[in-house]
């Protein structure tokens, strides 16, 4: 069932290719573990024929997907780099790939060093904030890839903005919004013409699996996602049965989730800011607060600002290690979106795999903290936060 342009998200997420088994009436859809099908006849089949080119719980929860994202068809993935590695796997040998410079460690590590290595493509790193240097760079582009907000510092890029330069030359435009969430921002609507996440964050939101999906826009190139559908099999990058039966489950909560995690976020970014002298942060990184300089963008694309805050603190690197330590609530873990809070190190931990003096240049240093908000009580964090603040 297609619920686009006649529901609102919290709706779609909860119905959008979730109608009961029409064999039970089963409210949930069932999980089809099977990896082969019966065959009526020579070429005659009930729609299925080996689980790798297509299987029914897939095909619901790429259903759902493709309604939430307004697009024309989803794929799901065993994890967010294997949707990576599928949409670098439509290019051809010596294409040419202009990236934003602050991506995911794994993601700069997929297009930086193994996408050259592997298949020749090239490779340039700029500030996608920067639209001017943008055009210019995306010259002779055949994919302009960025995260909005970015990981770790939270940059937010103009979606039409690049919608209308990937236009002008010719190249596709890929919008990473994991950290948003198609509860946070629809890139598509914008004019962009895939939208990639890793479901292993606010997707399925419970840390308990990896998933990754490609939604591509009716109005990216002719045959674009028809390519994408065939990599996926003939690559053979699919999401397991029963992850995609999780993830239907978590997309239930979706909407629930993002706002209350939203809402908390927010409240915590301003507290840690009013009072960043004397918890001795420096800088905090939050597209929510007036002070972010990409705010008034964010506040055009975006119907909630995220649940990742990036703090800068004090002190030096021994400070920053009996922080990340001291907190008992947030968890010193790796990975975000979860209905329980995370802080993470990015220098050490998510951005290791960034070269050195990368890192340097765009200020991913050791005093930098990145904390993923979770489903707790808001007041609970904030203690935990400034008990560990004052620890170190
Ligand atoms: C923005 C972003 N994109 C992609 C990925 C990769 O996803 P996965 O870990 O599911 O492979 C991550 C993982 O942290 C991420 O933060």
């Amino acid at each position: 069932m297609s619920l686009k342009n006649r529901a609102a998200l919290a709706t779609r997420v909860i119905h959008a290719g979730q109608e009961p088994d029409p064999a039970t009436g089963a409210v949930v859809p069932p999980l089809y573990t099977a990896t082969t099908f019966v065959q009526d006849g020579i070429g005659k089949n009930r729609g299925y024929d080996y689980s790798r080119s297509g299987n029914p719980t897939r095909q619901r929860v790429e259903t759902c997907l493709a309604d939430l994202e307004n697009a024309a068809a989803a794929f799901v993935f065993p994890s967010g780099l294997s949707a990576a590695s599928i949409m670098v796997a439509t290019l051809k040998p010596g294409a040419r790939i202009v990236a934003h410079e602050d991506l995911y460690g794994g993601v700069y590590r997929l297009l930086a060093q193994v996408a050259p290595a592997m298949s020749g493509v090239q490779v340039d790193l700029i500030d996608f904030c920067d639209t001017e240097t943008l055009a210019a760079s995306a010259q002779g582009a055949d994919l302009l890839w960025f995260e909005t907000p970015s990981n770790p510092l939270l940059k937010v890029v103009d979606l039409q903005a690049v919608a209308a330069i990937a236009r002008d030359v010719g190249a596709v435009s890929v919008c990473d919004s994991t950290f948003a969430s198609p509860c946070g921002q629809l890139p598509l609507d914008h004019g962009i013409d895939v939208v990639m996440h890793s479901a292993t964050k606010f997707l399925g939101g419970h840390s308990d699996f990896l998933g990754g999906v490609l939604a591509v826009s009716e109005r990216a190139p002719k045959g674009l996602a028809d390519r994408v559908g065939y990599l996926q099999n003939a690559l053979g990058a699919v999401m397991c049965p029963s992850d995609c039966a999780l993830l239907l489950r978590s997309l239930r909560t979706l909407a629930l989730r993002v706002e209350r995690q939203g809402a908390s976020a927010a409240f915590l970014a301003q507290q840690l800011e009013a009072q960043a002298e004397e918890f001795g942060i420096s800088e905090v990184i939050y597209p929510g607060l007036a002070s972010h300089p990409g705010h008034g963008v964010a506040a055009q694309q975006m119907t909630s600002f995220g649940a990742l805050i990036s703090l800068r603190l004090t002190g030096g690197t021994k400070r920053v290690e009996r922080v990340l330590t001291s907190t008992e609530l947030f968890h010193f873990a790796v990975s975000l979106g979860s209905v329980e809070s995370l802080i993470q190190h990015p220098a050490s931990l998510t951005h290791a795999a960034v070269a050195e003096e990368h890192r340097e240049k765009i200020s991913i240093g050791d005093d930098l903290v990145r904390l993923s908000v979770g489903c707790e009580d808001p007041n609970d964090l904030l203690a935990d936060l400034v008990s560990a603040f004052a620890a170190g």
